[in-house]
């Protein structure tokens, strides 16, 4: 028999799986010629980004240095963003 998942585990699992239906929706809308086709599989996508949010929220509850990475990662992009838009100012001001 398989070994038993934590709740970190089923979390993740649900995440990833969550992702790829997502994945999988939004392609096949774009492949897609038929408008309502295309409509039911972005509502179902939507659905799928729903689904992520409640397993992503578990996670953060039950994984403390998952939430605490995340933050840091939120910290990184947001330094990284604003050295660009620094930059694209300091550009901007020497023309
Ligand atoms: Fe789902």
């Amino acid at each position: 028999m398989a070994k038993k998942r934590n709740d970190k585990e089923i979390a993740r699992e649900g995440i990833a799986s969550e992702i790829d239906a997502i994945n999988l929706y939004e392609q096949m809308a774009k492949e897609t010629n038929d408008e309502r086709v295309k409509k039911v599989l972005l509502d179902i996508a939507k659905e799928e980004k729903t689904h992520l949010g409640e397993f992503s929220s578990v996670l953060m509850r039950e994984d403390t240095a998952q939430r605490k990475e995340i933050e840091a990662g939120r910290k990184e992009v947001k330094d990284i963003e604003s050295a660009d838009a620094f930059s694209k100012k300091k550009k901007k001001a020497k023309k």
